[in-house]
C-alpha cells in the first residue's frame, strides 16, 4: 500500500519553512520508504518542475543542515497539482493522481479548514487514509466543534492528526521523562511546593511576510491558544498510565478542562503590538506598516495571560503564559519556581527560592539552588546545576511527519483538548474585542509592553 503525503497549501510558507525541511531530515536518516511521494496542492500555476525549483530554494534556505544529496532525493519525490482545496472536483482529481491511501495534510490558514474538510467529505477518502489539520484548530470554540464533527464523519478519530508541533519538541517531550521517569520531582510538583509557573516564548522574528494568516490570528490565537497551553498541560497533568495517544490526550484534557480563565482581564492579561525598532541589528517597521496588515483589526503581536488550575494538585498556583514577536531576545523557557523553605536557619536576607528552568533550542535544563558559599560557609550562594542537551536529529516537523506516516497519533491533539483550549481563551478574546484591555505598543527589539 502506498501512503502518499498530499499537502494542501503545498506551496505555502509552512510547507517551505518547516514541512519540507522535516521531510528532508527523514530522507537523510532513511525513514522514507522507496515509494513515498508528496503531492503539493496550491492555487498557483506551477509545473512539477517549477514546484521542485521552488522547493529546492526553500530547502537551501531552511534545510542547510541536511546534506544536499538527501535534499535532491526528496525533490525527486515531489509533484504539484494546481487546484482549489475547497472544490470537490479538484480534490477528487488530486486524490486520483496521488493514488494509494493518502495522508492529507491541511497546511492552510485556519479560516479555510472547514470548507476544505467539507469538500473532502463530499469526495470521501479511501479506508485507512489520515488527515492532519494544522493549528490553530479553527477560529473559535464553535468552529472547533464543527471541525471535529466534520472530521468524525470523514474518518475514525485515530486517523485524525490535530497538529501542534510543540508536542514533538525535545523540550516538551523531556518534561515527560523528567517528571515521570524520576522519583525526584513528582513529590514536590504541586501547590504545596510550587509558587508559580511561567511559560515564555519570546521571539525576535517579526511578521516575516505572513500577514495573510497572522493579521487575522494574532499572538493569542497563534501561540497561546495552542502551543503554550500544550506546554501547560504537560507540565500540569497527572501521571499517564502509558505514553500513548489515549493516556496522554486524556490526562492533558483533564487539566485543560479545569483551567480557569483570568478573572480580571485588565489585571491578568496583556496585549501589545510592536512599533518600529531594531532587532538583532535589523530594522523592523511598525507592525501596522508591514505589507498586508490592516491596522483597524488591532491585531496583537504580543499576548500574555495568567490562569489558575482548579484541581487538588494546583489550586491557587498562577500559571503565566506569554509570547510575542519582534522582541529583543529569543527567550523561550518554562520556569517552575518553588516556594521558599518553611524556616531558614541561615541569617541575612532570605535568598530566592529554588527554580527549575527548561529552555528551548538549545534544549537546556537547569536547577537553581542555594548552597553554602565558598568563602564564608555560613553565607548562602546561588548555584546552578545545568545541562545542555545535544540537538535531536529530527526537528519537530520531521518527527511529526514520521509518526503520521506510521499512523501513530501519540503526539496528536485530541478533539476535547482543541475545544477546551478555545474555551480558555475565548473570554480573553471577547474582552479584548470589547476594548476592556488597552492595546499597548512596544518598540521592536524591546522586552515587550511591560
Ligand atoms: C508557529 C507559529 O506555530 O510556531 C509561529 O505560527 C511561531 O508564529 C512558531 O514563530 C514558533 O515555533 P518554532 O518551532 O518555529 O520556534
Amino acid at each position: 500500500m502506498t501512503r502518499p503525503l498530499v499537502v494542501l497549501g503545498g506551496a505555502g510558507d509552512l510547507t517551505g519553512r518547516l514541512m519540507l525541511p522535516g521531510l528532508a531530515e527523514l530522507e537523510d536518516v532513511g525513514e522514507l520508504t522507496d515509494d513515498q511521494t508528496l503531492l503539493a496542492v496550491g492555487r498557483e500555476e506551477l509545473s512539477d518542475d517549477d514546484y521542485r525549483d521552488w522547493a529546492r530554494e526553500r530547502l537551501t534556505e531552511h534545510a542547510a543542515h541536511v546534506p544536499e544529496a538527501a535534499r535532491d532525493r526528496l525533490l525527486a519525490r515531489l509533484g504539484y497539482h494546481q487546484g482549489s482545496v475547497t472544490e470537490p472536483a479538484d480534490l477528487r482529481a488530486v486524490l486520483e493522481r496521488a493514488g494509494g491511501v493518502p495522508v492529507v495534510y491541511l497546511a492552510l490558514p485556519n479560516t479555510v479548514f472547514l470548507p476544505t474538510l467539507r469538500a473532502l467529505t463530499e469526495v470521501g477518502l479511501p479506508e485507512g487514509a489520515a488527515v492532519a489539520v494544522e493549528k490553530p484548530f479553527g477560529e473559535n470554540a464553535d468552529d472547533a466543534r464543527e471541525l471535529n464533527a466534520v472530521l468524525a464523519q470523514l474518518l475514525p478519530d485515530e486517523a485524525v492528526f490535530r497538529v501542534d508541533h510543540f508536542m514533538a519538541t525535545q523540550t516538551v517531550l523531556n518534561i515527560l521523562g523528567l517528571r515521570f521517569a524520576n522519583r525526584l520531582f513528582e513529590p514536590v510538583w504541586n501547590a504545596g511546593h510550587v509558587e508559580r509557573v511561567d511559560i515564555v516564548f519570546d521571539e525576535t522574528l517579526g511578521l516575516e511576510g505572513r500577514a495573510g494568516y497572522y493579521d487575522t490570528a494574532g499572538a493569542l490565537r497563534d501561540m497561546l491558544q495552542n502551543h503554550l497551553l500544550q506546554q501547560l498541560a504537560v507540565i500540569a497533568m497527572e501521571p499517564p498510565a502509558a505514553v500513548d495517544a489515549g493516556s496522554l490526550a486524556a490526562r492533558k484534557a483533564d487539566v485543560l478542562r479545569v483551567v480557569r480563565p483570568p478573572a480580571d482581564m485588565a489585571r491578568d492579561t496583556v496585549r501589545g503590538r510592536y512599533t518600529a525598532g531594531t532587532v538583532d541589528g535589523q530594522e523592523l517597521p511598525d507592525y501596522v506598516a508591514e505589507e498586508g496588515v490592516e491596522p483597524a483589526r488591532e491585531t496583537e503581536t504580543y499576548a500574555e495571560y495568567t490562569v489558575t488550575i482548579d484541581n487538588w494538585r494546583w489550586a491557587g498556583v498562577p500559571f503565566r503564559l506569554r509570547s510575542g514577536k519582534a522582541l529583543g531576545e529569543n527567550r523561550q523557557e518554562i520556569l517552575v519556581r518553588f516556594k521558599p523553605v518553611p524556616h531558614l536557619a541561615f541569617g541575612g536576607t532570605p535568598p530566592e527560592a529554588g527554580l527549575l528552568r527548561l529552555g528551548f533550542d538549545p534544549d537546556t535544563i537547569s536547577l537553581e539552588l542555594n548552597l553554602n558559599g565558598a568563602g564564608d560557609p555560613f553565607d548562602l550562594e546561588r548555584t546552578t546545576l545545568g545541562i545542555e542537551l545535544p540537538p535531536r536529529r529530527l526537528s519537530a516537523y520531521g518527527l511529526l511527519i514520521k509518526e503520521m506516516l506510521a499512523g501513530d497519533p501519540t503526539l496528536s491533539i485530541s478533539a476535547a483538548e482543541a475545544e477546551e483550549s478555545w474555551r480558555i481563551v475565548e473570554p480573553i478574546l471577547a474582552a479584548w474585542d470589547a476594548g476592556d484591555v488597552p492595546l499597548r505598543e512596544y518598540p521592536a527589539g524591546s522586552d515587550g509592553p511591560g
